[in-house]
């Protein structure tokens, strides 16, 4: 490749594969920290964005939920990769989420390096996943194929300094390069409400350089860095190409997945988005009005019974999640309205809507304080707080056949 003056930036490397076959553990091993034993109900829930030194220089992975709900995340996770790792545990083999991990790879045009994971366990078999690989089209190149395989365990350590290398070899291969001094641009990885702080971002940086008290702007929201943290928790002033940074400074969460830009000075960031407010309304008007005259031609409709909900979550991913799977479970005869889906704990304001809406309030990895906890019970509200995402499910599987004492 021809060097246009640009230098290198580190690869961002996204780890994928089916729930438990080991992906938080494999970064555990690489970074030396013990995520995946404190999280609630041992899966993922949630993507992360880590720095992480290595043998082979710096890399950042990005970890993804590998539980079936989190279809979006993923895709999202595969989207911002310059590599994905597919991880299959050596005793599974390849699961559903294994192949949805490969065609997410596959749809965002992303090298693919497989990772076998947990060898060390007696039933391990990665022979059987070398085959398996082949009837969805990946071959392994020790089969004349083109696809990296790499045999290892995030347990013992074995095989994970080979898969390094790997990364570091594909990372060449891609000339990988991004301009510090270029123009802002980023993606937005997640983004959360934390009680005392307020509304945290996690962005990556693409291009350029962020600094503490730029001006940026995420769909039809904009906000003022006042502070920035890396992947470490260190507090930070500016971060360059291939940094995850959490940023403190919004006002509401932006949305994941979206695109960052930034803006000279507040007016400028105000004025960029009054004009997709401006876009946005006038498709609004333009589908309202067709939606409409739909409905006339096709008459009165018949009456369905109708599933009331307010959603609450602690973060725009799990809330994306948990929409997904609500579309999904509608039918014919059940309508299920979200009448509001938010990032944060349920607040008095949600309480009243629920009880004039006739709705359910479920909350996922946010605490109700105690107050709006008692107002829902005066007024007989049904609040429910879960911390496992497949708990919360089974609730609305309850709400959908009515049968909820
Ligand atoms: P999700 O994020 O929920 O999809 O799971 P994950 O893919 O991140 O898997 P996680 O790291 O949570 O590991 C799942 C289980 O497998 C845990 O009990 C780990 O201790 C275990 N495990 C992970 N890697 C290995 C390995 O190499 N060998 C053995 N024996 N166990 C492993
Ligand atoms: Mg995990
Ligand atoms: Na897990």
């Amino acid at each position: 490749a021809s060097d246009d003056g640009v230098p290198h930036r580190a690869p961002v490397v996204t780890i994928m594969g089916h729930v438990d076959h080991g992906k938080t553990s494999l970064l555990d091993y690489i970074r030396k920290t013990k995520v995946a034993a404190k999280e609630a109900g041992g899966i993922t829930q949630h993507v992360g964005a880590f720095e992480a030194k290595t043998s082979k220089g710096k890399i950042v992975f990005i970890d993804t939920p590998g539980h079936e709900a989190f279809t979006t995340i993923r895709a999202r996770g595969a989207n911002v990769a310059d590599i994905a790792i597919i991880v299959i545990a050596a005793d599974d083999s390849l699961m559903p989420q294994t192949r949805e991990a490969i065609a997410h790879a596959q749809a965002a045009k992303v090298p693919m390096i497989v990772a076998i994971n947990k060898v060390d366990l007696p039933q391990a078999d990665p022979e059987r996943v070398k085959t398996d690989l082949t009837t969805v089209n990946l071959v392994p190149e020790e089969y004349g194929g083109d696809i990296i395989v790499v045999p290892l365990s995030a347990k013992t350590g074995e095989g994970v300094e080979d898969l390094l290398e790997y990364i570091s070899l594909t990372a060449e291969l891609e000339d990988l390069r991004a301009d510090p001094k270029a123009e802002f641009s980023g993606v937005i990885i997640e983004s959360r409400v934390d009680k005392q702080a307020g509304v945290l971002a996690t962005v990556m940086v693409q291009q350029g350089t962020l600094r503490v008290g730029d001006f940026l702007v995420v769909g039809e929201k904009y906000g003022k860095i006042k502070a920035m943290t890396n992947s470490n928790g260190d507090r930070i002033k500016e971060a360059g190409p291939s940094t995850p940074v959490q940023i403190l400074g919004f006002s509401e969460a932006p949305t994941s997945g979206e695109k960052v830009s930034s803006a000279k000075n507040e007016h400028a960031a105000r004025e960029l988005v009054a004009s997709r407010v401006g876009e946005r309304r006038d498709a609004e008007a333009a589908r309202q009005n067709r939606k409409l005259s739909l409905e006339e031609m096709m008459g009165s409709l018949e009456t369905v019974r109708e599933v009331n909900l307010i959603l609450r979550a602690d973060t725009q991913g799990s809330l994306e999640a948990l929409q997904g799977i609500l579309a999904r479970k509608e039918k014919d005869d059940v309508k299920i309205n979200v009448m509001l889906a938010g990032i944060g704990a349920p607040t008095e304001g949600d309480v009243l809507l629920a009880s004039t809406a006739g709705a359910t309030i479920l909350c996922f990895s946010v605490t109700p304080s105690g107050s709006v906890t008692k107002i829902a019970d005066q007024k007989g509200i049904d609040l429910k707080s879960y911390r496992i995402i497949y708990e919360l499910i089974d609730e609305v599987d309850r709400l959908i056949k009515g049968n909820v004492e």
